[in-house]
């Protein structure tokens, strides 16, 4: 049994050489790539498939003509200044992913950081993609298949460690705390766990000074992101990136 967090992109290498296949992995990029797939299948949308370049979003496209190209550079929708001549139809916002727009879709993201960490993480026994959003259907999925290993992938800001991510793996680790024993938790997980019991109760208040959340609020049209990815448990479904690379 062994319980972990990682925090930083620099991280994602060493996980992409790791044997997961007795391992869950945990995905999180609260601000705001896991937060918007999550709302995204909440509303309907079909299935998404995160990739870890425009390049791989564009090839994507080709074989997949009637999917939805969406994600970030920057925070912001990609352009076709970035996508050789291709404008994205949707950015990283939740707030875009509607039933009106996305039902019945197939979605092609690739976001900064998020992305990438899902990609990281596929070769896992179950890849689960989670966001306070679904916090606790993804608890309890856990609780109940009680994993022998559990890594809990944050996606962080550019190359460093967010604060929202590692307190979204600290709530994680406090809820499966007691599936593991002592020695099998590592410093990582009980960081994180420390920083969630430090600060979970003031979730919405402690994030205003992390650097995503800065950023975000910095720009009028997205400062509402912030708020609407910190809500408990709005939805309730288990959201997973299957062994083809889907997330369903
Ligand atoms: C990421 O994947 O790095 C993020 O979700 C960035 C963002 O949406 O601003």
């Amino acid at each position: 049994m062994r319980l972990k967090t990682t925090f930083t992109p620099a991280d994602f290498e060493a996980l992409a050489q790791t044997d997961l296949s007795e391992t869950t992995c945990v995905v999180f990029d609260i601000l705001r790539a896991t937060s918007s797939m999550v709302t995204a299948l909440a509303n309907g949308a079909e299935r998404i498939r995160p990739v870890a370049t425009i390049e791989e979003a564009l090839a994507a496209k080709a074989e997949y003509p009637e999917a939805l190209l969406c994600g970030e550079r920057h925070g912001q929708r990609i352009t076709a200044e970035q996508a050789k001549g291709t404008d994205f139809d949707l950015g990283n916002s939740p707030r875009e992913y509607t039933a009106e727009i996305v039902t019945g879709k197939t979605l092609i993201t690739t976001t900064t950081n998020g992305t990438r960490a899902l990609r990281t993480s596929l070769g896992a026994r179950e890849v689960l993609v989670s966001s306070f959003l679904n916090l606790q259907a993804t608890i309890d999925h856990l609780c109940e298949a009680s994993p022998k290993r559990l890594v809990l992938v944050c996606g962080g800001t550019f190359e460093e460690a967010a604060f929202e991510d590692a307190l979204a793996a600290g709530a994680i680790a406090d809820a499966v705390w007691n599936l593991f024993t002592d020695d099998s938790i590592e410093d990582s997980a009980q960081i994180a766990r420390a920083l969630w019991l430090a600060h979970g109760a003031s979730l919405n208040a402690s994030i205003q000074h992390a650097l995503n959340a800065r950023r975000l609020l910095a720009v009028p049209e997205l400062a509402a992101d912030v708020d609407f990815c910190l809500q408990r448990d709005t939805i309730g479904q288990v959201i997973r990136l299957d062994p083809q690379g889907w997330v369903a």
